[in-house]
């Protein structure tokens, strides 16, 4: 089994970036927790980062060709992107929608996702462990 851990915009300034809502695990902390968890469970991942839409519907595109699902931080285009979404829904493999903070305790503008009712699920407010959550859950709907 392959699984594509794909992160959105400035989600490569983690370790710096707000540390009191995102924690101080930098993104590769995060990738390498993720490959390790992987290999336990049996899984592949392939981790990636852009800062750029397209570059994310490129990779979801890229990633019905080779792997089983993914699991996704749209960052702040969580908020505002039409084509984000319909990139979800154009692919049929499973995408789980993943925060580190609770976007429903934050300010308002975060309780709308334009991408949630297209994902098979959500984590969201664990920190790092939002990605552990969200790979365990993924893993099993593929599994099931
Ligand atoms: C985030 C929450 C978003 O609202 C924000 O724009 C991010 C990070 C999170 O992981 O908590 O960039 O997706």
């Amino acid at each position: 089994m392959k699984i594509l851990l794909l992160h959105g915009p400035n989600l490569n300034l983690l370790g710096t970036r707000e540390p009191e809502i995102y924690g101080a695990m930098t993104l590769d902390d995060i990738n390498e927790k993720m490959i390790a968890l992987g290999k336990e469970l049996g899984t592949e991942i392939k981790c990636l980062q852009s800062n750029h839409e397209g570059a994310l519907i490129d990779a979801l595109h890229d990633a019905r060709t080779w792997a089983s699902g993914v699991v996704f931080n749209p960052g702040g285009y969580t908020h505002t992107s039409v084509a984000l979404r319909d990139a979800i829904s154009a692919i049929v493999i499973p995408v789980i929608e993943v925060h580190l903070s609770n976007v429903y305790a934050r300010e308002e503008f975060r309780h709308t996702s334009f991408v949630s009712a297209v994902c098979k699920g959500k984590v969201s407010g664990f920190g790092w462990r939002s990605y552990e959550l969200g790979l365990r859950g993924l893993i099993d709907i593929i599994n099931a």
